[in-house]
């Protein structure tokens, strides 16, 4: 795969298949943290002591590895749970090989596709190898957070459907935030028509924001 260094100096990938990158070229590292962990309040949830993330397409894990230095920062003590689904084993590889700017990244690296669970002091991290559209109906507890992170609705539509958000939903905890790159009008629209209360996320390497959806507490459904 082409190697790509981005605009804060670390690394990206082409993926040949999508014909896309893995991230956006106005920075790699920084992109895991200002559009994933600094909307879903990563910090805050982790000053509680516990914080659980759901994060879909985990790709070379920059998104989780971004929460855990996040998370540990604030409270080194924090008891952190990820779930990373993710369909190609081949990456596990790569990121053997990767230099990231992420203390935790070394946690990340320990992954291979015979072992999929991580499990360091409090930190824990367990992939699920295959379609996020199937392993995400077999997971049975609640996240406070979910990282969204597809290729392009463009390029993978399979990963930006109604049912699939649905799914999503039904992993969320009351209260918590999904965060993803796109701005997209028919993914709010579907985030809105299953009662996530939507709102611009932050603006990094395009002119456009990022979505934060919500499930509101207490509303089962919420309008636009
Ligand atoms: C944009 S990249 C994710 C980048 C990643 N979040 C990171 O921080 O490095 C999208 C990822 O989705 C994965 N993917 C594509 N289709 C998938 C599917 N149906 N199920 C699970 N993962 C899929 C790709 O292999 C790729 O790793």
């Amino acid at each position: 795969m082409k190697q790509i260094i981005t605009k804060d100096s670390s690394v990206t990938f082409h993926n040949e298949k999508f014909d896309e990158d893995y991230h956006c070229l106005a920075g790699a590292a920084s992109e895991a943290r200002i559009k994933f962990v600094e909307p879903c309040l990563i910090n805050v949830l982790a000053k509680k002591g516990y914080i659980s993330i759901l994060d879909v397409c985990f790709g070379l894990g920059y998104n989780s590895a971004a929460a855990i230095d996040a998370a540990l920062k604030v409270n080194p003590d924090c008891k952190i749970r990820i779930i990373g689904l993710e369909n190609d084993e081949n990456l596990f590889e790569l990121i053997k090989q990767i230099k990231t700017p992420f203390k935790s990244y070394k946690l990340i690296q320990k992954l291979d596709k015979f072992n999929l669970l991580i499990i360091d002091n409090n930190i824990q991290i367990k992939i699920i190898l295959g379609d996020a559209r199937d392993s995400i109906k077999t997971i049975n507890e609640k996240f406070h957070a979910v990282f969204l992170d597809p290729f392009s609705p463009k390029k993978c539509p399979e990963l930006w459907t109604k049912e699939f958000f649905s799914d999503i939903k039904n992993v969320m905890k009351p209260g918590s935030i999904l965060a993803t790159y796109s701005c997209a009008t028919h993914v709010r629209d579907k985030l809105r028509e299953l009662g996530f209360k939507v709102k611009d996320g932050p603006i990094f390497g395009r002119k456009s924001a990022s979505t934060v959806a919500k499930i509101v507490e207490g509303h089962e459904k919420f309008g636009k």
